[in-house]
């Protein structure tokens, strides 16, 4: 029997809310901590545990039906992945931060900055709307500690709770786009899978209903 193929993100700020979701829908899954692939039990469903980043291309070639990611990597990537449903959990902003003691008049403060970021693309376009350019450096992670250390004047990252720019002494003064987990399609599913994420889908909904 045909089964749908979902991408949820397999350790970081997605995964537990992700799982949480799935078995509010009734769908009772390995929690995928030493496998990367699990089979739901009561639902014509696979389950494939994905670093964040791969997503989109997985999405975008077909390698799977459907995912629950966060909407500022899809955005990132630039793929014109749709997606079908905000999910309501892992709200956060990607935002631009400069150290506190710095004063902040406007955009243009960024013009000839090096700002450190993991969304280049989302800060490109952004800094580029509004005619700045900035001397952009690719950063995977632990972004934040990149002015401490001399390496940047700026960063650009995801603020949830605002703690780690408050510990690394950063002011956000931009927020560029405001994002949240979302349930995304890939352009080149099938119509049985089709059928199966609908199910899917309407239980989804079904649950966030019950939680507002
Ligand atoms: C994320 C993000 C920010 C932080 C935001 O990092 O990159 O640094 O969380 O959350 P907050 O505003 O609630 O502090 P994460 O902890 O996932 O680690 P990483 O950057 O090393 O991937
Ligand atoms: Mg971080």
């Amino acid at each position: 029997m045909k089964k749908l193929r979902i991408a949820i993100q397999k350790s970081g700020r997605l995964h537990e809310e992700s799982i949480q979701l799935l078995k509010e829908c009734g769908i009772s899954i390995d929690n995928g901590k030493d496998q990367l692939k699990a089979t739901a039990k009561n639902f014509p469903m696979e389950v494939y545990y994905l670093r964040n980043g791969d997503i989109p291309k997985y999405l975008l070639d077909g390698v799977v039906d459907c995912a629950i990611i966060g909407e500022n990597v899809l955005i990132e990537k630039e793929y014109d992945i749709p997606f079908i449903q905000k999910l309501g959990f892992s709200k956060c902003r990607v935002s631009l931060a400069i150290p506190k003691g710095e004063s902040y008049t406007d955009i243009n403060f960024f013009n000839t900055k090096r700002i450190a970021t993991s969304y280049p693309n989302t800060v490109r376009n952004y800094l580029k709307s509004k005619n700045v350019t900035a001397d952009l450096h690719l950063i995977n992670g632990s972004v934040e500690i990149a002015p401490n250390i001399g390496l940047s004047d700026a960063i650009c990252d995801i603020v949830s709770s605002g703690s780690t720019l408050f510990k690394n002494n950063l002011k956000e003064v931009v927020t560029i786009l405001k994002s949240e987990a979302v349930l995304a399609k890939s352009p080149d599913i099938d119509a049985i899978s089709s059928d199966i994420l609908e199910k899917l889908n309407f239980r989804i909904q079904s649950v966030l209903m019950g939680r507002t």
